[in-house]
């Protein structure tokens, strides 16, 4: 059996292809630039674009399960139906969907066929933080606007749970909402990262209409910028709630953002 893994060269896809691996089972990683992927020994790269869903039918061959992801470039999905159905065909048995709180395309296909699927819903990403590793390395400096608590979770753990949707039966069906141990601010984050990279850093809070002139000049859309205004003083109340999903689904206790910082410190590191 060929589990394929879209995302396979981004933060959570790549997690679940090297657990996968570590597992013994035989992965193909689906990718737009095979040429550009890096991927642990003994896994397949194959080639596919899932905004064109005729790319996909090679790289679906023998496949039995499937991660999928729910947008293609900088968009939701579109191609939902056609995606499923190719995969109906194909043999697919199992997937599992890496979405958020709000449901498109992808799942609105899933949930009209008959594929058991597994829709994963982390909260905010720990590796969020790496957009700060720039100002860190050169100033010391993290700016954030809004420091409201999240439970922020670590890839390694969306993964986790993702592989044993994939690989066990009694997922099919579920919504795994997936958050970190603990809740916390952007400005306790900052601290663990400085305690962990050994440098004392400063953590600055912007203002909305400094958090806009940034973006503004980053070339950020007004949309974007909107929704960024409006995650840092009233995020989804979920994103702030810790549960026991990680534990329960794979038994193991959720990571804590110092052991993110732990095996991330070189970004941050001049
Ligand atoms: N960041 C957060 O805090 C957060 C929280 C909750 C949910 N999420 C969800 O997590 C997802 C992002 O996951 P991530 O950070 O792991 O992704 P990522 O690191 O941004 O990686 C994007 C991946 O998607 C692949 N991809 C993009 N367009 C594609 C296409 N048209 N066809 C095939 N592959 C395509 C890329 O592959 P190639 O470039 O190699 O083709 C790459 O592997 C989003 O759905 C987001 O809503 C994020």
């Amino acid at each position: 059996m060929t589990i394929l893994v879209a995302g396979a060269t981004g933060t959570v896809g790549s997690e679940i292809v090297r657990q996968l691996a570590e597992a013994g089972e035989k992965v193909r990683a689906l990718t737009r630039n095979p040429a550009a992927a890096r991927v642990p020994d003994g896994v397949e790269v194959a080639f596919g674009d899932l905004t064109v869903p005729e790319t996909l039918a090679p790289a679906l061959d023998g496949v039995t399960a499937m991660h999928l992801i729910t947008f293609g470039g900088d968009a939701d999905l579109q191609t939902g139906p056609e995606i499923v159905e190719l995969a109906g065909r194909a043999g697919v048995r199992r997937i599992s969907v890496l979405g958020s709180f709000y449901e498109g395309g992808v799942e609105a296909a899933l949930r009209a066929g008959d594929i058991g699927w597994t829709h994963l819903r982390p909260v905010g990403f720990m590796a969020n933080a790496l957009a700060w590793a720039p100002s860190v390395r050169e100033q010391g400096v993290v700016e954030v606007f809004g420091n409201l608590p999240g439970a922020v979770v670590h890839e390694a753990d969306i993964a986790a749970v993702g592989v044993r949707a994939l690989l066990e039966d009694g997922h099919a069906g579920a919504a795994y909402t997936i958050t970190g141990p603990a809740a916390i601010t952007p400005e306790e984050q900052v601290r663990i990262l400085g305690a962990g990279i050994g440098r004392e850093l400063r953590f600055v809070q912007l203002t909305g209409e400094q958090l806009r002139v940034q973006m503004e000049a980053a070339g950020a859309d007004e949309e974007y910028i909107e929704f960024a205004l409006l995650l840092g003083v009233a995020p989804p109340a979920e994103g702030g709630t810790v549960l026991p999903t990680v534990q329960e689904v794979t038994g193991r206790p959720a990571r804590t953002f110092a052991q993110w910082v732990d095996g991330h410190a070189d970004a941050f590191r001049p």
